[in-house]
């Protein structure tokens, strides 16, 4: 089977937590995989509050309804990609660019489920190039404390961010503690976001694999 194939499997395995209201979207190829599915179960829930301009647009035509986060509140389902995710459901995210919004609607979801191919599983995080959206003015001040923090930052050059802001991505990185590593880069100034998702984990992770779906919970 061939990776898009496992994207695939995933994005429709996640139609089963699909349960009415207004369900929060993610961004990414496999993203993508699962707002197509939506299409074909549309009558099944309200709309959709999306993390990406990308994704809002794709959602849109297919007809989908999509909500601005302020009007609707709280919602019950987020489904969103990865990167990377380890055994306790962290994750790095934001390999497109859209971190910041996607930990947003995380944050205001009560349910995360993440989707994924088996490729994105590893035991420890950080082989994948750890993601930060920074305010432009302080691209450099912030890659000179991720340098003290061990790690390699490259300026994402030419790519802004739905927000207007620019990605350093952290290479180098074996990420022992991924929750005190995300709180020491959300206290530099200046980072809006840093793609590790480990203070709100996923609260299911559903791979695709050769041997069908595996699910797992922390
Ligand atoms: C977008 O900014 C990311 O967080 C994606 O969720 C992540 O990169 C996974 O993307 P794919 O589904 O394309 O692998």
């Amino acid at each position: 089977m061939t990776q898009d194939e496992l994207k695939k499997q995933a994005a429709e395995a996640a139609l089963a937590y699909v349960q009415g209201g207004i369900i929060g979207v993610g961004t990414g190829s496999t993203v993508n995989h699962f707002i197509d599915y939506l299409a074909r179960i549309k009558g099944r829930f309200e709309g959709a509050v999306s993390s990406s301009d990308v994704s809002s647009e794709r959602l849109k035509s297919h007809g989908i309804e999509v909500f601005d986060l302020n009007s609707v509140g709280d919602l019950s389902l987020y489904v969103d990609g990865a990167d990377e995710a380890n055994g306790r459901l962290q994750l790095i995210k934001g390999g497109g660019g859209a971190l910041t919004r996607e930990k947003i609607v995380a944050a205001a979801s009560e349910t995360f489920v993440c989707i994924a191919d088996e490729s994105k599983r590893v035991d420890v995080l950080g082989a994948f190039p750890l993601p930060v959206e920074v305010i432009p003015m302080a691209r450099s001040y912030v890659a000179r404390q991720l340098v003290k923090l061990g790690g390699t930052p490259v300026w994402r050059e030419g790519f802004v961010t739905d927000n207007g802001n620019a990605i350093l991505d952290i290479q180098g990185l074996e990420i022992q503690d991924p929750m005190a590593l995300e709180q020491q880069i959300n206290n530099i100034a200046g980072v809006v976001t840093v793609g590790l998702f480990a203070l709100r984990r996923a609260d299911m992770l559903i791979l695709g694999s050769p041997n069908g779906v595996k699910t797992y919970e922390p």
